[in-house]
């Protein structure tokens, strides 16, 4: 399945998909009401047409027919937790993929592709956060290379969850990971009119 660097012409179907993910990854394990503070404070067409217009923000997206199927939200900044071991670290922020296509290995394309373009752009390494109660995707992170570097916080609305700190070093070999051109260096997606 394609991966792409996502497009300013990409926020609103990004915007959509975002919530959809969201609401069918943590529905019923999340109080409703703070499910709803968390959706309406990420996810909006101003909100993802900032992430598109952040030159430190890449939005890779999974894309099937004109779909939009799964994206991964990268970000260049430094980490806020002092367990994040990397000099020049690149941020997992988001990374979901459409139910229809889990466990077919449209996740590792994607993050192959997230891993690729981090270090091509010279990255030593990757860090997210997922749920401690996210058994599958923490299973696929470690298949990923991840390690745990220890427990941190994520708030949802009035509520603040236990996440655990996933940590992925790089170097120059996985620039290659990704055999997509789209998301090498120096890429230029095409303007589609
Ligand atoms: C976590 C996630 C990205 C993994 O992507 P994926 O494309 O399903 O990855 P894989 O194809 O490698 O499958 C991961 C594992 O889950 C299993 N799995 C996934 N979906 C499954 C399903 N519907 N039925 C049975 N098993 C499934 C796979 O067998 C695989 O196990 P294995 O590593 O032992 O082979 C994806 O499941 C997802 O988007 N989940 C919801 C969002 C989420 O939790 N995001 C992380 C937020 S931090």
């Amino acid at each position: 399945m394609p991966v792409r660097i996502a497009l300013p012409r990409d926020a609103q179907a990004l915007a959509l998909l975002g919530e959809r993910l969201w609401r069918e990854t943590y529905t019923g394990l999340i109080p409703e009401s703070n499910l709803n503070l968390h959706l309406a404070e990420t996810f909006g067409l101003a909100q993802q047409a900032a992430e598109l217009a952040d030159p430190a923000c890449t939005m890779l997206v999974l894309e099937e027919a004109g779909q939009l199927l799964g994206y991964a939200l990268l970000q260049n900044h430094p980490s806020k937790w002092a367990q994040v071991p990397f000099v020049r670290p690149m941020e997992v922020v988001r990374f979901y993929v459409d139910r229809s296509l889990h466990g077919r290995g449209a996740g590792g394309q994607l993050m192959a592709a997230a891993l690729s373009h981090a270090a091509a752009r010279g990255h030593d390494g990757a860090w997210l956060q997922v749920w401690d109660q996210n058994p599958r995707a923490i299973r696929f992170y470690a298949k990923m290379g991840f390690t745990d570097a220890g427990e941190v916080s994520f708030r949802i609305g009035e509520q603040v969850d236990r996440d655990r700190l996933l940590v992925r070093p790089l170097d120059a070999r996985d620039a290659t990971l990704s055999q997509d051109s789209s998301v090498e260096p120096g890429f230029r997606h095409p303007p589609r009119l």
